[in-house]
């Protein structure tokens, strides 16, 4: 019989995406642990939790959304009182992992930040990471603690499925979206393309190239982020010049939606935009159009199986 790891199962959730982690408590059918954020008066952040933690198996939601430091602060700040609360075990529950975009140096003097957050993180006190579609598979590896990653394209491709686009075209919006398009293109049983960006800038790249036929299907884009949706917004352009429907689906896992994303998603071709509840979005900035899937009974399914000690492998098919 499948036993609880260490003590019992405790959520608690930082203020990055609260309503995610009433979501997880729901499902998994147990009250959030109480703790308290506040800050002082010149910022600083103080944690307490209201219960007591020794021995228990603690998981702490936090998404390192905008405003990604902030957030990062205080999931770290979370972990150092857990630690020092004798907890037994503690997971960080990262569903958005910020700073993963810096994942390895593409010029001389610049940071892996990637990195540096997984030694933060691992300092602070993480025992575990469980997080959901992470910028690059290879931040695994920055860990020598376990780290169970999930991936929302089964989400995504049970969603479409049901639209039943039997002209769809699965795009890979740049070359480090191909794994994952392919994936979803075989899920929905569809051809796929491929758009070739160049970065022009920081935040900006241009389209160079477009491999497969797009004309006269409906495009399916699949990304892990939407930021400024910049590269979207490219790749509608490119399929535009190539013919394809002016009906384009985007999916993408983290709605960061900064800066000009609303205006860039609001252009007529994107009929819908299909995202996952990883980031909360703001009242003010939601479209009609866009749609969001709950990652959260994935994310409660594999802290449930991590605290009994049972495979989380299924999750992934
Ligand atoms: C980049 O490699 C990522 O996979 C996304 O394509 C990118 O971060 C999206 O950013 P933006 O929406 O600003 O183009």
């Amino acid at each position: 019989m499948d036993e609880p790891h260490v003590g019992r199962l405790k959520l608690f959730s930082g203020t990055a995406n609260p309503r995610l982690g009433e979501e997880i408590a729901a499902y998994l059918g147990i009250p959030q642990g109480q703790r308290t954020v506040t800050r002082f008066a010149d910022g600083e952040i103080y944690v307490r939790f209201e219960e007591n933690a020794r021995g228990e198996d603690t998981f702490v939601i936090q998404p390192t959304c905008p405003p990604v430091n902030e957030h990062l602060m205080e999931l770290l700040i979370m972990m150092d009182a857990l630690r020092r609360a004798s907890a037994g075990r503690i997971t960080a529950v990262i569903p958005y992992y910020g700073y993963a975009r810096k994942d390895k140096k593409d010029a001389p003097r610049e940071p892996i930040t990637g990195r540096l957050v997984a030694d933060l993180l691992v300092t602070a006190g993480a025992d575990r990471i469980l997080t959901l579609d992470l910028h690059a598979g290879q931040i695994e590896g920055f860990f020598n603690i376990p780290v169970d990653h999930l991936r929302a394209l089964p989400l995504f491709a049970d969603y479409l499925r049901e639209k039943n686009l039997q002209d769809g075209v699965v795009v890979a919006a740049d070359d480090g979206a191909v794994r994952r398009s392919k994936q979803l293109a075989d899920r929905l049983d569809l051809p796929l393309a491929v758009i070739f960006q160049r970065r022009v800038g920081k935040d900006v790249k241009e389209p160079v190239q477009i491999v497969g036929e797009v004309e006269g299907r409906t495009p399916i884009v699949i990304e892990d982020i939407i930021d400024t949706a910049g590269t979207v917004s490219n790749a509608v352009n490119a399929l535009s010049q190539h013919g394809a429907r002016p009906e384009v689906y985007v999916c993408a896992t983290h709605a960061i939606l900064a800066g000009p994303a609303l205006e860039r998603l609001g252009r007529e071709e994107i009929r819908e935009v299909i995202v996952t509840n990883t980031i909360p979005i703001a009242p003010e900035r939601m479209l009609d159009k866009i749609t969001v899937l709950s990652a959260a009974p994935l994310l409660a399914e594999a802290i449930r199986r991590i605290h009994m000690n049972q495979s989380v492998s299924i999750l992934f098919t």
